[in-house]
């Protein structure tokens, strides 16, 4: 992760927030600094507990962020070398996200918030994703993100803190959760994402053709459900043919997969990019992709290279700060402080469904963290 660890006598800059985790499975906090600096960072992750599932279990969740935030949050302290009372705001992830785990961290950070006499700012996991690039890049606003995540699958267009119009969203499956339903169905372990990625990296996806859902069509909606049936009924086909599921075989499918959400993405993007020039012009506007999927280099290459030739700065945060952490709700939070200094959030309770465009439609479809906001 970007950022050092910083004594309370090395230089920073005003505000210092804290930001907390804990609305999946990684329990998590950072804190970090006005220019931009992260200076103590702690990740928890919770894979273990939950990969002989297959996915996340809420219970199992809730309980690992009980037991482990407190012993957290105390050596963070002691990374950083501060105490609470140096700290300006405290934030937490307060939705969207499985309940039980987002009331833990909002829980513990107004216990400390009121302890040090600090405001507690509430902050939208998805915003956290939206704003961590311009933690550690010059991005202005408006720009134009897509945010692929293991619950989430959508397209905003970013005017300011808090101001989101969503372009485009998933109608069914997440972009990441199809990658961990096809890890699932080809055997390979969890989080698929990555284990699927490192398959593709051997594999031929010229061999297989896969449906392209809601590709050419108008719009900026995903579709990802029909592509996991598809590559069900693949490997049911490998099987049926050589009587079991080669290592060839996997990573051919794995290879087609990517390649074919990889297609689907590009081509919503592109419909997004002129939907968003419709509104901020013409000019060479950032192009963010944020979120746990984004750490995948085959998906930032097809993305990087329309951006190019859309005339668009693509950017995507280093893989350490696409996946859930601390810092990017440290860093929300102290957006949304700078942005209102007189802020306190200590009556907003956890929201397990909490959108980014409060004024966009709700679509169908539930993931690992509820219905996909
Ligand atoms: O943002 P994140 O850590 O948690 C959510 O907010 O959901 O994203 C986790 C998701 C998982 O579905 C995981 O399989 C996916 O991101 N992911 C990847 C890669 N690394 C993580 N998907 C594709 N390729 C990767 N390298
Ligand atoms: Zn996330």
């Amino acid at each position: 992760m970007p950022g050092q660890n910083k004594m309370p006598d090395q230089a920073f800059s005003r505000p210092l927030v804290l930001g907390i985790e804990t609305s999946c499975d990684e329990t998590a906090a950072a804190i970090v600094s006005a220019d931009k600096q992260i200076l103590a960072h702690r990740v928890l992750s919770q894979i273990d507990d939950h990969a002989e599932f297959g996915g996340v279990v809420p219970e199992i969740a809730a309980r690992q962020h009980i037991s482990h935030l407190d012993h957290l949050l105390k050596g963070l302290m002691e990374d950083a070398g501060l105490g609470f009372k140096d700290i300006d705001a405290i934030a937490a992830t307060t939705g969207p996200g499985l309940v039980g785990g987002l009331m833990v961290g909002v829980m513990t950070a107004k216990a400390v918030a009121k302890a040090s006499g600090k405001p507690f700012v509430a902050v939208n996991h998805l915003e956290g994703h939206a704003l961590t690039a311009r933690l550690v890049a010059d991005i202005e606003f408006p720009f134009l993100l897509l945010l692929v995540s293991g619950g989430h699958c959508q397209i905003l267009s970013v005017s300011g803190v808090g101001d989101y119009e969503r372009l485009g969203s998933t109608i069914d499956d997440a972009a990441g959760e199809a990658f961990d339903k096809t890890a699932k169905l080809l055997g390979l372990p969890y989080p698929g994402g990555p284990a699927v990625e490192a398959a593709a990296r051997a594999g031929n996806a010229a061999r297989f053709s896969l449906p392209k859902p809601m590709v050419g069509k108008p719009g900026c909606d995903f579709s990802f459900s029909g592509l996991k049936t598809a590559v069900r009924r693949l490997a049911e086909d490998c099987v049926a043919k050589r009587g079991m599921l080669y290592e060839d075989d996997r990573a051919d499918i794995c290879a087609a997969f990517q390649q074919t959400v990889g297609a689907c993405l590009v081509d919503r993007l592109r419909n997004a990019i002129a939907l968003f020039r419709t509104r901020a012009g013409a000019g060479k506007f950032p192009l963010v992709v944020a979120g746990g999927v984004a750490a995948n280099a085959y998906l930032r290459a097809e993305i990087e290279a329309l951006a190019a030739k859309e005339g668009m700065l693509f950017h995507a945060p280093p893989l350490s700060l696409c996946t859930d952490n601390g810092a990017m709700i440290a860093w929300a939070g102290l957006e949304r402080f700078v942005a209102d200094p007189g802020i306190d959030d200590a009556d907003v309770s956890p929201r397990p469904r909490w959108p980014l465009d409060e004024k966009a439609t709700p679509l169908v479809g539930h993931g690992k963290k509820g219905a996909k906001a």
